[in-house]
């Protein structure tokens, strides 16, 4: 066991990790890719066709997106199945996005970290229970952290079970319709016409988080994509192979990007260690500067955010980046396999492996398969 610690320890990947989290000195950047900047790739980078007609302009509208043929979408030479998308969000509404994952998404029967170790009725509400700490935090940058500040995970839908690595029947609440509606507008787009979003883990990043080295293999229909969609300051993402010792690709997730893993690329590792904060003019990404003009709100799913409201969440994405990751769970009418072989808990681990814990003064969200 300890032997295989060690030797997972300093594979090819867990190398690079480390090499990216480095804090002293902080590492040279100029191998990270930049999907912003595809003509400084070439060879490696390639534009890839999207179904335009899959979503109309004025879903995607509603949606607060872009039309179609106005997105970016790429393919990355060796990983097929991949596809970035480069911020195909019109002004203002990923605004909407970071709102409904601090204020709505983290309201019960969602399950987030903190509902590992408190009361549900310490947990309820976080977000109105950390409005005081968050309003005095301009002016007292000290204060003791709220619970919107100690937040690291929120899950949705079929509730991830971090200690049996599975989903199940008896945890499930209803997924929300408006990323439900996003998921499909997006999955669609890229070809999966029949994707349905029953699962999803938010994760929160500070400026000190990473995200362990990790495959997402508990979904039981890997025919379907795996959606990330990346708000705030930007992440390095590395994206590796079917084994650790296969070639790594870092590169950046800025504020609106979408990663869709899926195909050969669906069961790949990948793991995020490090937030980048850009230090230009504005306290938060440009994206998340920008308001959104609601033509018609009734008809529209996103909606715009309150100037009260976004002042908390500005605060908050100043030193922070939020992850939203959506899967499909069960292959389209499949139920799951008898409840017996979900009984594989291992008692006590999940604070091992999945809060942010210190290691060498950084937090990290372990993950399966994690170093
Ligand atoms: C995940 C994941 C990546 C990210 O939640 O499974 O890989 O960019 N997230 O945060
Ligand atoms: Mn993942």
């Amino acid at each position: 066991m300890a032997a295989s610690v060690l030797e997972q320890g300093e594979d090819a990947f867990r190398k690079l990790f480390r090499f990216y989290k480095r804090r002293n000195p902080p590492p040279d950047f100029s191998n990270v890719l930049d999907f912003s900047k595809p003509e400084t790739h070439f060879g490696k980078v390639f534009t890839t066709d999207l179904s335009t007609s899959a979503v109309s302009d004025n879903a995607a509208h509603k949606c607060g997106l872009h039309p179609v043929r106005k997105w970016k979408a790429f393919s990355l030479d060796g990983y097929p199945g991949f596809i970035f998308i480069t911020n195909p969000f019109l002004p203002g509404t990923q605004r909407y996005w970071v709102k409904q994952c601090l204020k709505t998404y983290t309201q019960k029967p969602n399950i987030c970290n903190l509902d590992m170790h408190m009361s549900q009725i310490e947990t309820e509400n976080l977000w109105e229970k950390s409005l005081p700490g968050m309003r005095l935090k301009d002016s007292v940058k000290r204060a003791p952290k709220t619970l919107l500040e100690k937040l690291r995970w929120v899950t949705l839908g079929y509730h991830y079970n971090w200690d049996t690595k599975t989903y199940s029947a008896d945890r499930y609440t209803p997924f929300p319709n408006d990323l439900h509606a996003l998921s499909e507008k997006v999955a669609a787009i890229c070809g999966f016409q029949n994707f349905s979003a029953e699962a999803g883990i938010l994760n929160y990043y500070h400026f000190d988080s990473s995200l362990g080295i990790h495959v997402d293999e508990s979904e039981l229909d890997h025919s379907q994509p795996l959606l990330s969609f990346s708000f705030g300051h930007s992440a390095i993402f590395l994206l590796g192979g079917l084994s650790r010792e296969d070639p790594v690709t870092p590169m950046f997730m800025h504020s609106g990007d979408i990663i869709i893993m899926s195909g050969l690329s669906r069961l790949v590792y990948h793991a995020v260690p490090r937030i980048v904060i850009c230090t230009n003019s504005h306290p938060v990404p440009q994206s998340l500067t920008e308001e959104f003009r609601n033509e018609n709100p009734e008809d529209s799913i996103v909606q715009t955010v309150s100037k009260e409201d976004w002042e908390i969440c500005e605060e908050y994405m100043q030193t922070s980046r939020i992850n939203m990751t959506v899967r499909q769970v069960l292959k389209i009418g499949a139920v799951f396999p008898s409840e017996a072989s979900n009984k594989r808990t291992v008692k006590g681990q999940s604070d091992a492996y999945y809060d942010n814990h210190e290691e060498n003064g950084t937090s990290e969200i372990k993950r399966k398969k994690d170093v």
